[in-house]
């Protein structure tokens, strides 16, 4: 009697257990992976296209406010795609932070990011979003030049406003500007010449060979020129205006901002979700919160000063106003369709991309 009951208490016992594997199994995919196949280990592992700073104290606060930790590899546009893109079927990274938008619509047209409409997303306005849910803007910024005013007094010319001053012989090889496959900031550049051409890429590829005599060297990322700048190796740099006043910020108060009359490009930096990231709860976690005011107003506190998306977040007074600058149509879902094409003509018909 006493073995049957145990028998039968077994075979009790072993349903319980059989069942409640098939629940954890559950729900084990239930927050695994995007593709329901992995577990998420409670770390977002972010590839970050902000500053080093900033994406240093973005990723500390979050994991501070939320619980949940991140660690960050810092990359500049065309390397944080091409590194998602040789991570697909093994994902090193579950979310993307900063870099313009226009990388992740190239992205996304790969397959390389999966939608994700956070809830929080309802406050950024529309223009700052995909349609399709594939990325949320978290700032913007206009492209400008950072010019250094005593080299240029040394030439004998102004500060530029126009993307004509920029053509002068006097200017050879006293320019700076990254290079559109490694960085978002250069390919912004090089994607406002094409709206200013209206739409003529050809026309867009000439005026950047007719820049190249004035231009010393193609940086990888995006910000270097304004150090470049300051230290004198060139007048100007072709950079976002904000990374201009934060090198002004970091002891180079001479440097001057200006923008082309003719109009800039701006862009959107993006948050979005890896394709099959391993850890898709904390993913979506840090995109959710890189869209609330807390997240949007690290920036200031380690000088970047880009404009934060959510209409709530409070305003730097040193952030660049983009209300008195003129922009260009900057459709960031076209500039991605044209990216991957656009660059290789660039690669061959202006200058190949700088070597790691
Ligand atoms: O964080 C500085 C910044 O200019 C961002 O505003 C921008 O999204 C990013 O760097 C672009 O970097 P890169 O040109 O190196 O891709």
């Amino acid at each position: 009697m006493t073995t049957n009951r145990w028998r039968g208490n077994r075979s009790l016992l072993a349903a319980v257990l059989a069942a409640s594997t098939v629940l954890s199994v559950a729900g084990c995919a239930r927050e695994g992976g995007s593709n329901g196949a992995s577990k998420d280990s409670g770390v977002a592992h972010v590839v970050c296209g902000a500053t080093e700073d900033w994406c240093a104290a973005t990723t500390k606060k979050f994991s501070e406010s939320t619980g949940v930790k991140a660690d960050f590899v810092r990359l500049s546009s065309g390397e944080a795609l091409a590194r998602i893109k040789a991570g697909k079927g093994n994902a090193e990274f579950d979310v993307w932070y900063g870099g313009p938008a226009d990388g992740y619509a190239a992205a996304g047209g790969e397959g390389l990011l999966e939608p994700y409409v956070s809830s929080n997303a309802s406050v950024i306005p529309d223009k700052y979003k995909d349609p399709q849910g594939t990325w949320t803007g978290v700032y913007v910024g206009a492209l400008g030049f950072c010019s250094n005013s005593e080299l240029l007094a040394e030439r004998g010319i102004e500060v530029p406003d126009s993307w004509e001053d920029l053509l002068v012989p006097k200017l050879a090889k006293d320019i700076g500007i990254a290079h559109p496959s490694t960085s978002g900031t250069a390919y912004t550049a090089l994607w406002t010449q094409v709206q200013l051409a209206g739409g003529d890429e050809a026309k867009a590829l000439d005026y950047m060979r007719k820049l190249h005599p004035n231009v010393l060297q193609y940086t990888k990322s995006g910000s270097a020129p304004g150090q470049m700048t300051a230290r004198g190796e060139v007048a100007v740099g072709i950079i976002f205006a904000h990374d201009c006043v934060a090198t002004m910020e970091a002891g180079f108060p001479g440097l001057k901002v200006s923008f082309p009359a003719e109009g800039t490009g701006y862009e959107t930096g993006g948050v979005a979700l890896v394709t099959n990231a391993k850890n898709p709860t904390s993913a979506r976690k840090f995109i959710d919160w890189a869209l609330t005011t807390e997240a949007q107003e690290i920036g200031p506190t380690v000088k970047a000063y880009q404009f934060p998306t959510n209409p709530n977040a409070k305003v730097s007074e040193k952030v660049v106003p983009l209300a008195g600058i003129k922009m260009v149509e900057y459709d960031a879902v076209a500039a991605g369709k044209a990216k991957s094409a656009l660059n290789k003509r660039f690669d061959t018909e202006v200058a190949q991309a700088p070597k790691s």
